[in-house]
């Protein structure tokens, strides 16, 4: 049993967390807001924000929970993947905050956190169960077989789900990031209105980069017979790509479940937040006798708490870091 500071900054939300003897007591974001002027994440800009943010939601997570500094056991913090200035706040502040208080580190795999998610509230899975996790970066389909022993069956050979949706909506014309606003305005317009080629590769993997392109040429040619085309049939575009892209993660999953004979079935990730995603994953539950997983909204995109309650397990498993671990913006899973 332990107290376990989280610390999460490897894209473009800094967060901190508490885990007290397996129980996440906060969960703080700082979301950078600075980023959406560009259309994306600028990663210079996202270290100084990172710089800014560490230290009061580190204070504010350690006061909330009542801990003082010498309370803690360890900090676990996210080595990779990510970007590499903003991994390199969170691992440097990590480091020397453990080498002052003398006691561990704790280096999270950040993908691996995104499912250990699921250990933070009630019902848990139990071991070993399926999980697809879909964020920005990544996109996987992964036996778990126990915290800290995770298979990968599939994933994407191409862009992440997430970065299709990020960049179906930049098509659209919408504001950073893309995925929320194409969730929001699918849930006014009809899914079945276009049709857009689903791509498809071997086995249990992934490609999403086809569907981007696919849509840019649809767009060009009905822009150039009614140049308000996007405008007026907004509500139904984004329902349709959102479908296609949801049919497309389906596919592969429920293929998953039948090859393992598994059907315990969670999703994580910051596309897990997808509303259409939630509600095609419930009805396939009932149809396929699934027991599913899906997580609360604040523990599906970027965050500490998932950080920290990885922190728990590889604590508890004695697995620490030392002072050399350098950040890994490709860590390897
Ligand atoms: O896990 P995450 O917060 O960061 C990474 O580790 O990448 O995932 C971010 C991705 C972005 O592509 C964002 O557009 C997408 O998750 N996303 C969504 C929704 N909320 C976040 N995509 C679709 N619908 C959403 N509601
Ligand atoms: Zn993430």
């Amino acid at each position: 049993m332990a107290i376990i500071l989280g610390i999460e900054s490897s894209c473009d939300e800094t967060s901190a967390s508490v885990c007290i003897n397996g129980k996440v007591i906060n969960n703080d974001i700082a979301t950078q807001d600075i980023h959406e002027q560009y259309g994306g994440v600028v990663p210079e800009l996202a270290s100084r924000e990172h710089q800014r943010n560490i230290v009061p939601i580190v204070s504010h997570v350690l006061e909330n929970a009542q801990i003082s500094l010498e309370n803690l056991d360890g900090i676990a913090y996210t080595r990779g993947p990510g970007l590499l200035g903003a991994l390199l706040v969170g691992s440097s502040f990590a480091k020397s905050m453990a080498q002052a208080l003398n006691i561990p580190t704790i280096p999270v795999h950040h993908m691996k956190a995104h499912v250990l998610a699921h250990f933070i509230d009630d019902p848990k899975p139990q071991f070993p169960f399926i999980c697809l996790t879909v964020s920005g970066g990544h996109t996987q389909l992964l036996l778990v077989k126990s915290a800290t022993e995770m298979v990968i069956l599939g994933q994407t050979k191409d862009d992440a789900v997430g970065e299709a949706f990020d960049k179906s909506a930049k098509l659209l014309g919408l504001p950073y990031p893309g995925g929320p606003m194409i969730d929001k305005l699918a849930s006014k317009g009809d899914r079945n209105k276009f049709q857009f080629a689903k791509s498809d590769v071997p086995a249990l993997d992934y490609s999403f980069s086809g569907i981007k392109t696919s849509i840019l040429y649809f767009l060009r040619k009905e822009v150039k017979k009614n140049e308000n085309f996007v405008e007026e049939n907004l509500n139904d575009l984004a329902a349709s790509i959102q479908f296609t892209l949801i049919e497309m993660l389906m596919f592969k999953l429920k293929l998953a479940a039948k090859q393992e004979g598994i059907n315990q079935i969670a999703i994580a990730g910051g596309v897990s937040a997808n509303l259409g995603l939630r509600k095609r994953l419930t009805e396939e539950a009932n149809k396929s006798d699934w027991e599913i997983f899906i997580p609360d909204f604040q523990y599906c995109t970027d965050n500490a708490g998932m950080i920290a309650i990885s922190g728990h397990f590889l604590y508890e498993n004695q697995q620490f870091g030392l002072l050399t671990d350098s950040p890994l913006p490709r860590m390897p899973f």
